[in-house]
Parts: structure tokens; sequence; C-alpha cells
């Protein structure tokens, strides 16, 4: 199976790439099998992801999925936006060849932590992480 022509598009112009300056919940997920990283960065006003960005040491599949992954969670509630799964988003893409749906787990899995890291820090009223102390989980 081939790339498909969304997936492509997100490949090529990837939406909300980049790093982000002081953002309310940062989750940096790695795949144990590549050693692809990815991070998530979210601010978050009433509960609603006002903003995302990812940045990632990772492959073709991982740049597109976390693009689209991004766009999705935009202006959505927290709890909506963890309900979003790699499938749906592997879906809205119009499917990944086998071998890399792995790739697509790294989107849903940093956005997740990037939640928790978020509502960790409203418990402890701590600021965010800055990136020298986050850390790669890998999943
Ligand atoms: Fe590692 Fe795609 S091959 S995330």
């Amino acid at each position: 199976m081939e790339y498909t022509e969304q997936v492509m598009d997100h490949f090529m112009n990837p939406r909300n790439m980049g790093e982000m300056e002081n953002p309310d919940g940062v989750g940096t997920v790695g795949n144990a099998k590549c050693g692809d990283i990815m991070r998530i960065y979210i601010k978050v006003e009433d509960n609603v992801i006002t903003d995302v960005k990812f940045k990632t040491f990772g492959c073709g599949a991982a740049i597109a999925t976390s693009s689209k992954a991004t766009e999705l969670v935009k202006g959505k509630t927290l709890d909506e936006a963890l309900q979003i799964t790699n499938k749906m988003v592997m879906d809205s893409l119009g499917g990944l060849p086998p071998v890399k749906v792995h790739c697509s787990v790294l989107a849903e899995e940093a956005l997740h932590a990037a939640i928790q890291d978020y509502k960790d820090r409203l418990e402890k009223g701590e600021k965010p992480a800055s990136e020298e102390d986050e850390e790669v989980r890998y999943v």
C-alpha cells in the first residue's frame, strides 16, 4: 500500500509544526522499536486546547499523523481531545500502510502525555517544565 494524498500533503506541509513558548502542557514520547521521538505542546484556556504544536524526530508517517492530530484537537475540550485515537487520525488521512501504523501511536501518546502534564501542573500549581527537563517515555 502506498501513502494516500492526504498523508503526503500533511508530510509535505505539516500543520502546527514547531515549538511553543510557555506551553501549559508538554508531552514527549518515543517509539521503542524505531527510536523516533515526538513532542507535543498545548495551550489550554477554560479546559479548551486553544493552541497546539508538535516537534518530531521521526519518519514521514509520524509527521503526517501528528500534523493531522494537532489539527483535530485544536479548539477541542481536554475530554474531547482524549477521545481522539490514532485510528481516527489514520482514518482521516485515508489510512496508512500496515508497517507504519505504529508511527501514528506516537501522536496519540504524546498528546495524552501533554494533557496529563497540564493536569498534573494544575493540581500542583506548577508552571510547565522547560525543554531541558522534559523526559522521553518510550511506548
Ligand atoms: Fe519510527 Fe515511523 S518509523 S515513527
